[in-house]
């Protein structure tokens, strides 16, 4: 059955049911091929990493499957109803949230009313209800603003909810973004580099309270710190030039010679093989982590976002 704006009542199937899954996508955008025949899934309750260089097609897949591109070819199925012609505004009804790459935070909002609007969509959802009673609304208004500021305790950062993203610590914005995307309670969680700019003690708690999740949340997170993909993925997905190079276990794509030369290549060291150079110290953090082994990549610029039409 196909899935529009008027059929998400999808997000109320059992969660027994499929996950994600994405079937010979491809992406066009006029010349440039971004996507080609892309197939993976994502099942229920499975943390999948979509890892791959910069310009791979990461972050078009997130655009696709949250409405922001139209595929050229190709479906996408999420549990068990396949996606066409859904819209960004849609996500909160079919039960998925997504982060952006960088923060994307409403400067004007405090970082309270941040995370209140990932609840919009619900609350867009229960409209006729709520004009049933100027009462019964501003109760839900109350407990949507409740629901907001344990989300900011949970995540460790409930001492910012009232001040502006500006005023935020970088890694304090990253979870109030991820706050923003858990207050709508999705069962699908797209994460587009939520580890980028954080400390290594920051990676390791955040990985910890997304794995924390996973007991009624599926989430595909592209990252490119692998330490925090090793750690937190249940299987990882590697792109290159738009196309699926291979997916595993975190060990298998590590041991993974093609995945190495083709993503990793030279900018990687292992711990068996640190870099020369203390320019190269980004690689800190794998060197804490046996086996581990971290890219090293200037800033990354940040396309993708609210992106144009692909073309077909
Ligand atoms: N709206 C668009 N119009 C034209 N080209 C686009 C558009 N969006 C993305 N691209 C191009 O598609 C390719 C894939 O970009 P994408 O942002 O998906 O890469 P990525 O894997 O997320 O990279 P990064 O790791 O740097 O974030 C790039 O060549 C990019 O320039
Ligand atoms: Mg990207």
């Amino acid at each position: 059955m196909p899935l529009g704006l008027e059929e998400a009542s999808v997000r109320q199937a059992p969660f027994a049911s499929a996950g994600l899954e994405i079937e010979e996508l491809t992406v066009r955008f006029g010349g440039l091929l971004a996507l080609n025949d892309v197939s993976l899934s994502v099942q229920p309750r499975e943390i999948v990493g979509l890892i791959g260089p910069n310009g791979a097609g990461k972050t078009t897949l997130f655009n696709a499957v949250s409405g922001f591109v139209r595929p050229t070819r190709g479906t996408i199925r999420w549990r068990g109803s396949a996606l066409r012609n859904h819209r960004p505004h849609d996500l909160g009804r079919l039960g998925i949230a997504r982060t952006l790459q960088g923060v994307g935070l409403c400067r004007g909002l405090s970082a309270l009313e941040n995370v209140v609007c990932g609840a919009q969509p619900r609350l867009h959802a229960d409209l006729l209800s709520a004009i049933g009673g100027l009462w019964r609304s501003s109760r839900e208004e109350r407990q949507i603003m409740d629901r907001a500021e344990s989300l900011l305790g949970e995540l460790g950062v409930a001492e910012w909810a009232h001040r502006l993203p500006d005023a935020l610590p970088y890694g304090v914005q990253k979870r109030v973004a991820l706050a923003r995307a858990l207050i709508s309670e999705p069962q699908l969680l797209l994460l587009d580099e939520p580890m980028s700019g954080l400390s290594s003690a920051e990676m390791d708690d955040l990985s910890g309270r997304i794995r924390a999740q996973r007991n009624h949340i599926s989430v595909l997170v592209v990252e490119h710190r692998m330490d925090f993909v090793m750690a937190t993925c249940d299987r990882i997905v590697v792109f290159n030039f738009g196309e699926v190079v291979m997916s595993g276990t975190p060990d298998e794509v590590i041991a993974s010679p093609e995945v190495t030369e083709a993503y990793l290549g030279e900018a990687v060291h292992t711990f068996d093989t640190p870099p020369s150079s203390p320019a190269e110290s980004p690689a800190e953090d794998a060197r804490e982590r046996p086996g581990a082994r971290a890219e090293i990549r200037p800033d990354p610029p940040i396309p993708g976002e609210g992106l144009p039409r692909a073309q077909g």
